[in-house]
């Protein structure tokens, strides 16, 4: 089975793992540019990178909507419980679970986390996942860290990144620039832009972006729009 990745807008990403569909930080409702709405989201599992209103909107709805479990850091997990998701899966940086299709490790990022009410929300993360027998990074909301050499290397087995969806929109993350030296510790065959072009301050010019990672020969590069879907490599 092919694994498959869908952006939806702004940071979030469906991933058909062949075996249960990941949701990545679910904004739908709020964002202006969403290709679905949040009640018509199907997915086995939510994944959240930190609690920032632009990821875990509607996180509460549809893991009650469908039972999904959400994994998520600590606090994140605290806060969701509150607010009457009974599925929550709680780590932290550095652990490593079982989800539908393979397995997720909870990343480094560099960012912070609160949720809108004040409510602190733990350590931010990226997403490290071993799913359909692919190795996807998604680095999440982060700036260009060392680190990212560590998280590009091959596991064990030889297997290195197959894709890496990195924030491009700057101001609040990485912007182009910082993400082709992000790309070049990574080693990625395929990159995938987000976190852009939702609101004016993060507009970027994507296909750009792509053409320079492309002619860096850092990877292949993809621009999908909202609603588009990838095989993975
Ligand atoms: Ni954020
Ligand atoms: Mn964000």
């Amino acid at each position: 089975m092919p694994v498959t990745l869908t952006w939806t807008g702004h940071a979030t990403w469906l991933i058909d793992t062949g075996a249960g569909t990941l949701l990545v930080d679910p904004f739908f409702d709020e964002c202006p540019t969403a290709s679905m709405r949040a009640e018509d989201v199907a997915c086995d599992a939510i994944l959240v990178t930190h609690a920032h209103f632009d990821h875990v909107a509607d996180a509460v709805a549809i893991a009650t909507r469908t039972g999904a479990t959400v994994f998520c850091n600590y606090e994140i997990a605290q806060w969701l419980g509150r607010h009457g998701v009974a599925k929550t899966h709680a780590m932290n940086l550095g652990g490593r679970v079982a989800v539908p299709g393979g397995h997720a490790k909870m990343e480094l990022a560099h960012h912070s986390s609160s949720f809108v009410d004040g409510a602190y929300g733990g350590s931010p993360s990226g997403w490290l996942l071993d799913v359909g027998g692919k190795r996807i990074y998604v680095a999440g909301d982060t700036s260009v860290f060392l680190d990212m050499e560590r998280i590009g290397r091959p596991d064990r087995g030889g297997r290195g990144l197959d894709a890496a969806i990195l924030p491009i929109g700057d101001l609040f993350t990485m912007g182009p620039e910082d993400s082709l030296e992000a790309l070049r510790m990574l080693r990625a065959k395929l990159a995938l832009p987000s976190h852009y072009g939702t609101w004016p301050p993060i507009e970027q010019d994507a296909a750009e972006w792509a053409r320079a990672v492309k002619a860096a020969g850092l990877a292949d590069a993809r621009v999908l729009a909202p609603g588009e879907s990838v095989v993975v490599p």
